[in-house]
């Protein structure tokens, strides 16, 4: 959720940790700050509300000089979006300075249990709460920083990624993780802090990653010390980042969000890169490999995600249902964990989620093992949380995803469902070969299909300054196009702010149709399929009531243009692959809505790109 930069070396800290706030600006924004031990050996906090251009300009007059800081960008969750509540917090000295992601839930308890002691506090924040106790604990037992926080930790009850400076000891920071993310950064004579490996890839490439439960020890001149709560040492696991920087700048695009969609041709490419053979008439996963006795023993599958991933999940059902013939159930992970669900042995579990950190779906993947279920993630960002919990999985391999609104995450991870879906159904025997075949050989031509779909972006530039003052929305399809209607109507609303409802385009008669009349823009998916003809009726029924229609057609298709008031042309394909191409003009009528309203669109209201709340 929040942003988490640290750097302790010989280079002044400032600059990099400023940086390294851009590059996690898109984890929440709704306020930003540094804290540094400068020259003199003061130990300077500096805050403001907003983004981290706000804090740069306030920072202009300011002591920023010192080798050593800690920086965050904050999305809210206790305490309103202020310069007050941002972090860095500092202890009621002003010897200590903290910066936290994540919820401590007993903070009001050891908040009063402070406050009798006369401890006083000057923020709203559960993480203030946090740098005070270990304060408090350090004075009263006479402990040593880390000495404190093992205690503290003890006393804690959440969630934290948290690094700590002591203006004492000018050359440490201390941090530890549980259940939010915390990479460190090795260089040559420096280390490097963040909440992903973004803001250290350009400087170093050798990193460890902390797992839930760790504190790190990272001084200047020595090894990096890792330990346990408790104080065991743990042995490091450096690891190799493979992210180059080019893939998480802007490339010439007006937003990450438009560069993103751009890039979906080559992401699935690379996506199904080693996995499709060269002939594009076999499929092979490694977790297949590795774990296919598990995989197709399954008596159920039941996926879990929230938000994009989760409409991709939708898709997943269906590709799973038709083509390998087992039970297979959606669950938003939020709702799943709290449900006491029927899970067992004989059930495989998929995760679905782009960071590999959000909370209710690692929580519903614990739960899901507690149970004994199988457990296979599918992931797009390298070494999170997620992967690691699972038993096995399929990286989407899309590059970094910057933009808060999810898109190449999106055809990623339709696409790794359908090439598991594939594999289990060849195992299976229950597609003939003709049929895998033939569907293998279309995968592969997926991507320059998307490239054909990218052409309608100008017409879709225009179209978007007509919907520019709608107040709803309304987005239908059947079928496998039923889930690319929910994701097309989230796009929209997340950052267009509109209000956007998608729906199976046959249940609109129970209820929706009396929202509709020539105010209401609806978009239908109506390619030529299956539902074809009962897709025709439903946008009939649209017009009927005076509705005005945007119909996404098949390239070539000249009977909706009667009913339309406008259609967009897509290249043909499968059924079942037709979301990776319908979702294109939805994300892209989004994109431009947003952009027409002046909307940040890769720094929506109230959002941030990686829910570890719950
Ligand atoms: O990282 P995850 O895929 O687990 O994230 C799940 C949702 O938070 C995410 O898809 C969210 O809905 C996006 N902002 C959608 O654009």
């Amino acid at each position: 959720m929040c942003g988490i930069v640290g750097y302790i070396g010989t280079k002044q800290a400032y600059p990099i940790l400023i940086k390294g706030l851009r590059r996690l600006e898109y984890r929440g924004y709704d306020s930003a700050g540094v804290a540094m031990i400068g020259q003199s050996g003061s130990l300077n906090v500096y805050k403001t509300k907003g983004k981290v251009d706000n804090l740069t300009d306030y920072c202009t007059d300011k002591d920023i000089s010192g080798c050593i800081g800690i920086a965050h960008t904050r999305w809210a969750t206790h305490g309103e979006p202020s310069a007050r509540n941002a972090h860095p917090h500092y202890s009621q000295s002003h010897n200590l300075a903290i910066i936290h992601n994540g919820i401590i839930e007993n903070y009001a308890d050891i908040k009063s249990r402070l406050q009798e002691k006369g401890v006083t506090f000057a923020s709203d924040t559960d993480t203030e709460v946090l740098v005070q106790l270990v304060e408090y604990i350090m004075s009263s037992k006479n402990l040593t920083l880390l000495e404190a926080v093992q205690t503290a930790l003890y006393q804690v009850i959440g969630a934290y990624a948290i690094a700590i400076l002591d203006k004492r000891d000018p050359h440490q920071i201390i941090a530890a993780r549980k259940q939010s993310p915390l990479v460190v950064g090795i260089g040559e004579g420096e280390f490097f802090l963040g909440s992903d490996a973004s803001p250290i890839i350009e400087y170093t490439d050798k990193v460890v990653y902390l797992e839930d439960g760790n504190i790190a020890v990272i001084r200047l001149g020595e090894e990096l010390k890792v330990m346990s709560i408790h104080g065991e040492e743990q042995a490091l696991q450096v690891k190799k980042v493979d992210i180059d920087l080019g893939q998480i700048e802007k490339g010439g695009y007006p937003h990450f969000m438009l560069k993103e969609i751009f890039e979906q041709p080559e992401c699935l490419t690379n996506c199904m890169r080693g996995r499709i053979n060269v002939e594009g008439n076999q499929v092979t996963l490694s977790a297949m490999i590795d774990h296919h006795q598990k995989l197709l023993k399954a008596k159920r599958i039941v996926i879990v995600a929230c938000g994009t991933s989760w409409h991709a999940g939708l898709i997943g059902k269906q590709l799973i249902e038709s083509l390998c013939r087992i039970p297979c159930e959606v669950e938003y992970a939020s709702e799943f964990r709290y449900r006491n669900p029927v899970v067992t042995k004989d059930d495989v579990v998929i995760a679905i989620s782009q960071s590999g950190e959000t909370a209710d779906t690692l929580a519903a993947i614990q739960l899901a093992k507690e149970r004994g279920a199988f457990i296979y993630g599918i992931c797009n960002a390298i070494g999170s949380s997620i992967p690691r919990a699972t038993d096995t999985g399929t990286y989407i391999h899309v590059g970094p995803e910057i933009g808060v609104a999810s898109t190449k995450a999106f055809t990623g991870q339709v696409t790794v469902l359908s090439m598991l879906a594939l594999c289990l159904a060849d195992k299976l025997g229950t597609i003939t070969k003709e049929e895998y075949q033939l569907m293998v050989s279309e995968l592969t031509r997926i991507p320059k299909k998307m490239e054909r779909a990218l052409q309608a972006n100008e017409q879709i530039k225009h179209l978007a300054m007509i919907f520019t003052y709608a107040k709803n929305c309304l987005y239908l399809g059947r079928g496998y196009n039923y889930p690319v209607a929910l994701e097309g109507a989230l796009k929209l609303k997340e950052i267009s702010y509109i209000h956007a409802e998608g729906y199976p385009a046959a249940e609109m008669k129970h209820g929706p149709i009396a929202l509709i009349d020539s105010e209401m823009p609806v978009f239908v998916i109506a390619t030529r399929d299956r539902l074809y003809e009962k897709v025709i009726s439903n946008i009939q029924e649209v017009r009927a009531r005076g509705g005005r229609v945007t119909a996404l057609v098949t390239a070539g298709d000249e009977l909706i243009s009667q009913y339309a008031d406008h259609v967009i042309e897509l290249p043909d394909t499968l059924e079942c692959f037709q979301p990776l191409i319908a979702s294109i003009p939805l994300q892209l009528l989004a994109y431009h809505i947003a952009v027409c309203k002046g909307k940040d669109v890769d720094r929506p209201r109230n959002l941030a790109k990686s829910v570890t709340v719950e």
